[in-house]
């Protein structure tokens, strides 16, 4: 077999990831990389030793290759224009998340890769953690009876990032969708994804906005912080809360409410960076009734086995690719957590609940 021609559009931080993980699988050449910013494709590709490799400074201009996949890792805003225009050239994408900035976007994403039949995967790794898979696989396998309620905890006490993260016109969204996504990909993933259906919200940038806590703070333009009640189908409620910076360690652990029991989930302990959800779970506790009495039950964590989380998420999306399989992290749910984020945005500025409305795709 030939091997799989892949490039990636965005050399910046996280393209480094892919690049690692990329050249660790067999099947596959990296054989291209795209940036705006002048010369930045060709130092970050020189810094692999990939002479043979070419560089750009627009997608499109990578596009004009022929390539059978790329990484997407730009910054938020312009994930929807390189996913595009990548799908329409014939390639099969990975996107770093969040997948969009609007739900908008991310339709209009949807609908490039149902027109050109190739595969688009939301990069959240998470999903490959053993123990995020153990709670999901509790909750799908009914120990818990009927899930009525969730909430998501975690958040950092400082850790608002720099550069590209912290501007509408690159980032767009702040915490929420940075890291907020993380936390929604988990609670809906864990249930399978119900259709939520409306949204209260509150956001705030108290922290980002002020020099007393952020050396950046005449830059900063999006949320430190969200708050938001989302009823999704069902019957069930969530109770979402992000930060990445507040006076307090953490807005509480992930809770799970079933009429027949519960799971309780902590984040792994991490003093000031805590709370991303971007890789391994804490602790899990199983509360049941045992002989009618209350009781908690550690379940114990497995250890992650081999690769680690990233190398699988690159990998399980070159595995797609060779086998014409679906996308290892579909669209057609991850539409519902952007949903979300968008309703959350449009919740706090109009200061009501609103209604999430989904185009049937
Ligand atoms: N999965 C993870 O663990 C993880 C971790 C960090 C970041 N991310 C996500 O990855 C994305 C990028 O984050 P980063 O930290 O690498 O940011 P970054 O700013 O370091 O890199 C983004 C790069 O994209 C380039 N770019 C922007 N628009 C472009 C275009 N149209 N064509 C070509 N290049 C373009 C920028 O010039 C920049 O070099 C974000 O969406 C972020 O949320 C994911």
């Amino acid at each position: 077999m030939n091997k799989l021609r892949i490039g990636i559009i965005g050399t910046g931080g996280i393209a480094r990831k892919h690049a690692q993980a990329l050249l660790a699988i067999p099947e596959v050449e990296l054989v291209a990389g795209a940036d705006i910013v002048p010369d930045k494709a060709r130092a970050f590709l020189d810094s692999f030793d990939l002479p043979q490799a070419a560089a750009f400074n627009s997608h499109q201009d990578l596009l004009k290759l022929d390539l059978d996949a790329v990484s997407v890792c730009t910054y938020n805003s312009t994930h929807k224009e390189c996913v595009v225009d990548a799908l329409a050239a014939g390639c099969h994408v990975l996107c770093e998340k969040p997948m969009s900035i609007t739900l908008s976007e991310a339709v209009a994403m949807r609908q490039a890769e149902q027109a050109s039949g190739k595969i688009l995967s939301i990069g959240f790794q998470p999903r490959y953690d053993i123990n995020t898979q153990k709670v999901k696989s509790i909750i799908s396998g009914g120990d818990l009876g009927k899930i009525y309620y969730i909430q998501t905890g975690g958040g950092r006490r400082r850790g608002i990032p720099g550069r590209t993260f912290i501007n509408k016109e690159q980032a767009g969204v702040g915490a929420l969708a940075d890291i907020g996504c993380y936390a929604l990909d988990f609670a809906l993933n864990s249930i399978g994804y119900p259709r939520p259906l409306t949204v209260s919200a509150y956001a705030s940038n108290y922290f980002g906005t002020n020099p007393k806590y952020y050396p950046l703070a005449d830059q900063f333009q999006v949320d430190d912080f969200s708050a938001a009640f989302i009823r999704l189908e069902g019957d069930i409620v969530l109770d979402f809360r992000m930060s990445w910076a507040m006076h307090m360690d953490t807005t509480g652990d992930f809770l799970f409410l079933g009429t027949d029991a519960g799971l309780k989930v902590r984040q792994p302990h991490m003093k000031w960076w805590g709370g991303a959800w971007d890789g391994p779970i804490g602790e899990i506790f199983y509360m049941h009734d045992q002989f009618g009495v209350p009781t908690e039950t550690p379940v114990p964590l497995a250890e992650n086995q081999g690769a680690d989380l990233f190398q699988k998420k690159v990998q399980a999306f070159v595995d797609a690719v060779i086998t014409n399989g679906p996308a290892p992290i579909p669209t057609s749910q991850i539409i519902y957590n952007q949903a979300i984020i968008d309703g959350i945005i449009r919740s706090s500025s109009e200061k009501k609940e609103v209604t999430i409305e989904i185009p049937e795709l």
